[in-house]
């Protein structure tokens, strides 16, 4: 990867983040370079997303929908009542105006919020440090962070479930995609292992 665009991204983010979401971007990408070594995945790509994958998280909701029009995205009628949504999705669309060209980052970017059917391996990386990395501090955190350690699909699996009992807790939607996402998980071998099994026999 090209280390001059990673450096000229980092100088930028410092400047337009606030200091918390740029120590968090930091951490992803900290968390996501040290699971690509572990799984195989390219850690100079993991590197990139993890930095950017937040780069549109404090644009205010109005200009996301804004943004999202303009790079003619679908908003779907979740995404309209919850414009922060649009995060992800728009953050990859600014990664590529700041010279990103590689499909596979700006996909694992326009993915970390929702996840998506079929994520490739560099979508769940940063899908999972997203929710793990150093700075994370909820009540489940170091759970997840022994399980995403001890077996990454397992991990995968017990940080989405996770994110969907939190939307539940709080009476939120649930965006159809990290449904599809779930049922996806749940379709993909590992069941037993981590504890998740079929509901309907
Ligand atoms: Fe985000
Ligand atoms: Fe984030």
């Amino acid at each position: 990867m090209n280390k001059l665009l990673l450096e000229t991204i980092i100088c930028y983010l410092k400047e337009e983040l606030s200091p918390g979401l740029f120590i968090h971007s930091a951490g992803v990408a900290e968390t996501a370079v040290s699971l690509a070594e572990l799984l195989g995945e390219d850690k100079n790509r993991a590197e990139l997303a993890g930095w950017l994958h937040d780069c549109a998280r404090e644009i205010p909701q109005q200009e996301l929908l804004y943004l999202a029009e303009a790079g003619q995205l679908t908003i779907d009628p979740h995404c309209r009542l919850r414009p922060v949504l649009l995060h992800a999705a728009v953050g990859a669309i600014k990664a590529r105006q700041l010279d990103v060209a590689d499909e596979a980052v700006l996909t694992a970017i326009s993915r970390h919020t929702l996840g998506f059917p079929g994520m490739s391996l560099l979508d769940r990386i940063i899908y999972v440090a997203d929710k793990i990395e150093p700075g994370r501090s909820y009540p489940e955190v170091e759970v997840l962070r022994r399980k995403v350690a001890e077996d990454f699909h397992c991990g995968v699996i017990a940080v989405t479930a996770q994110t969907i009992s939190h939307l539940l807790a709080n009476r939120q939607l649930i965006h159809p995609l990290t449904i599809s996402f779930w049922n996806s998980l749940s379709g993909s071998g590992s069941e037993a292992n981590a504890g998740l099994l079929p509901l309907h026999s």
